[in-house]
C-alpha cells in the first residue's frame, strides 16, 4: 500500500516517521509533482496539482475537523474524504471556549485593567441563570463544548442542522428555529463547518437578534463572521465583546482593526490544534478499516459539505 502525505505549513518529517511507525508495511513519502500514484494520502490545504495528479485515491485523510479548504478544489466525483474526528481537538475547544465565557462572565478582562491602574475594586457579582450560551453546531467539538459549559452551571443551548438531542441543553435546529435560538443567547459560540448554508452566517441580521450585551466566540472559521457587522454592532454597544479564534484572512493582516479593539480578543487559530500523535493513531486505523472494506467514522458527504 502506498500513502503519500501532502500538508501545507507542515513539517513532513515528524509525520513521514509516525505514519512509517503506525503502518510499517506501507510505502509512505511526501508528495512531490510528478510523484507516483498512491492509495492514500494524508493531506492538509493540497495544492490543485495534487488532486490533478492523483485522481486514482482510495480516500484523502484530512490532518483537521475542517474540509472547507478541500472542497474549494476540483475533486473526483468519486473521491472519499475522511476528516478527524476529535483526535485531542473536543478537549481544547471545550476549554478554550469555557476560558472565554467565563473570562467574560466573571469580568476577569474588567479586573485586570483595574489591577493594572493600581484599583482595588468588586463587582456586583453577575447572575449565572442570565448568561445562557448558545452553541452553533453540535457536533464532535460543539457537544464536547456544551458538556464543558454545563459543568459550570450557565443554561446551554445548541443549534444543530437536523435535530438533536444533547443532555442538559436545549436543542434547536434547522433555519426555522435559528431566530428563536438566536434571540435566546447571552452568549454566542460558533462551531459550524464553513459549507455554502454557513458562511458569512454572523452578521449584522443574525447577531442583532442576540439579547443586548451579548459577547461572540467565533472558533470556527473566520468566513462564517461578516466582520464589519461585528465592528458595527459593538461600537453600538448592542454586543459587549469577542473573541475570535478565526479570520477571513490569516495571518491577522498588520493595520486590521481587530487587533486593537479593546472589546475583542484575539488568538492566532489555535483554539484546537491537530495533534500529531493522536491524529497519526486515528488516521493508521482508518487506513486499515478502509482497506478492510469497514465503515470508517468522519466520512464528509460532499454535498452538505461537511
Ligand atoms: P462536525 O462534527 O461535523 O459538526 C458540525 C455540526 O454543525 C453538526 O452538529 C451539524 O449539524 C452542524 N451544522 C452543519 N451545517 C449546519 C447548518 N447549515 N445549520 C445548522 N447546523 C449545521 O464538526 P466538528 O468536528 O464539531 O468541527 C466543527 C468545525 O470546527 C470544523 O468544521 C472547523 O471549521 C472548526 N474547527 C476549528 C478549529 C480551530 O482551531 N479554530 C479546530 C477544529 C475545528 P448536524 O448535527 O445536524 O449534522
Ligand atoms: C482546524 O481549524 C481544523 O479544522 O482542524
Amino acid at each position: 500500500m502506498n500513502i503519500t502525505l501532502c500538508c501545507a505549513n507542515t513539517k513532513a518529517e515528524p509525520w513521514l516517521a509516525g505514519l512509517r511507525m503506525a503502518l510499517p508495511h506501507a510505502t509512505i513519502t511526501e508528495w512531490h509533482p510528478g510523484a507516483p500514484p498512491a492509495d492514500h494520502a494524508v493531506v492538509w490545504q493540497p495544492p490543485q496539482q495534487f488532486i490533478d495528479e492523483q485522481q486514482g485515491l482510495k480516500a484523502m485523510f484530512n490532518i483537521g475537523a475542517g474540509v472547507d479548504a478541500l472542497l474549494k478544489l476540483q475533486l473526483p466525483s468519486s473521491m472519499k474524504i475522511v476528516r478527524l474526528d476529535d483526535a485531542g481537538m473536543a478537549v481544547q475547544m471545550a476549554e478554550y471556549v469555557c476560558h472565554a465565557v467565563i473570562r467574560y462572565f466573571r469580568e476577569f478582562d474588567r479586573y485586570e485593567a483595574d489591577v493594572a491602574q493600581g484599583l482595588w475594586v468588586q463587582r456586583k457579582p453577575r447572575v449565572r441563570n442570565d448568561f445562557p450560551v448558545g452553541v452553533m453546531g453540535l457536533g464532535v467539538l460543539g457537544e464536547r463544548v456544551t458538556q464543558a459549559l454545563r459543568q459550570f452551571e450557565f443554561p446551554v443551548r445548541g443549534w444543530s442542522r437536523s435535530p438533536r438531542s444533547v443532555e442538559g441543553v436545549a436543542c434547536y435546529a434547522g433555519p426555522s428555529a435559528f431566530r428563536t435560538f438566536l434571540s435566546s443567547c447571552r452568549v454566542l459560540v460558533n462551531l459550524l463547518p464553513l459549507t455554502l448554508d454557513t458562511r458569512n452566517i454572523l452578521n449584522h441580521d443574525t447577531l442583532s437578534l442576540l439579547r443586548p450585551g451579548a459577547y461572540v466566540i467565533n472558533v470556527a472559521r473566520g468566513a462564517h463572521l461578516v466582520e464589519e457587522d461585528l465592528l458595527a454592532l459593538l461600537d453600538s454597544g448592542h454586543l459587549a465583546g469577542a473573541t475570535l479564534d478565526v479570520f477571513r484572512t490569516e495571518p491577522l493582516p498588520a493595520g486590521h482593526p481587530f487587533w486593537t479593539h479593546p472589546a475583542i480578543t484575539i488568538t492566532p487559530h489555535t483554539s484546537a490544534r491537530t495533534l500529531r500523535e493522536e491524529s497519526i493513531a486515528q488516521i493508521a486505523g482508518k487506513i486499515l478499516a478502509f482497506e478492510r472494506g469497514e465503515a470508517v467514522v468522519g466520512l464528509v458527504d460532499p454535498v452538505l459539505g461537511y
